[in-house]
């Protein structure tokens, strides 16, 4: 089959770009994966500038210009269902969303803690913080609730005494790890889907 996909980012755009490496127009068992929309709702993201090295225009949706959540919201539905992408993946997409977008898009989303801990934006430092002697990264799928669907893949390392910058760095090197995997399990339906 060939799998469809949207990437939605805000910044660096590493995981994007990692994403197009393993991923785009390759055929990996019986599938064939294709990025049809890199949507980002920042003009200055540095993950546009990725995207065009494979050819690849961002559809910028900057969500200051909307008044509501769900204004935003509707548009980002409305360009996923026009890519037709057949999953739309969180990738470092910073917007909390509401049920407009979480109740129309099948969607997963990558976050750099073991969840159910340090959801939110601050994971990454409150894990490494924390007196915890592991941590990790995780991909779920997308519900109403922030950094609260069903976990897909999950990946954890213990912390011993690293420095912070080389935690971040473990835990960006096993998010590129991760989630094309998850993307690839998904469709390989060695996962379910949510109910
Ligand atoms: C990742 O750490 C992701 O888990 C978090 O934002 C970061 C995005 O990184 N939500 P990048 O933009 O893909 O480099």
């Amino acid at each position: 089959m060939l799998v469809k996909l949207a990437v939605l980012f805000s910044g660096n755009g590493s995981n994007l770009e990692n994403i197009l490496n393993r991923l785009h127009q390759k055929t990996i068992g019986s599938n064939t994966y294709e990025v049809v929309l890199c949507l980002c709702n920042k003009k200055d993201a540095f993950g546009i500038q990725r995207a065009k090295k494979f050819g690849l225009e961002s559809v910028i949706v900057d969500h200051k210009d909307y008044k509501s959540r769900e204004e935003f919201d509707e548009i980002l539905v409305q360009k996923i269902k026009e890519s037709g992408a057949d999953l739309a993946i969180l990738a470092g997409f910073m917007r909390i969303l509401s049920p407009i977008f979480t109740k129309n898009i099948k969607a997963i989303n990558l976050h750099p803690s073991l969840l159910p801990l340090f959801k939110g934006a601050n994971a990454i430092k409150e894990s490494f913080e924390s007196d915890m002697k592991v941590a990790g990264v995780s991909v779920h799928w997308v519900n109403e609730e922030l950094d609260g669907g069903k976990i897909i893949t999950q990946k954890a390392f213990e912390k011993k005494n690293l420095s912070f910058e080389d935690f971040e760095a473990k835990i960006h090197a096993l998010e590129h790890e991760i989630l094309p995997l998850s993307v690839i399990e998904i469709f390989e339906s060695k996962v379910n889907l949510p109910k």
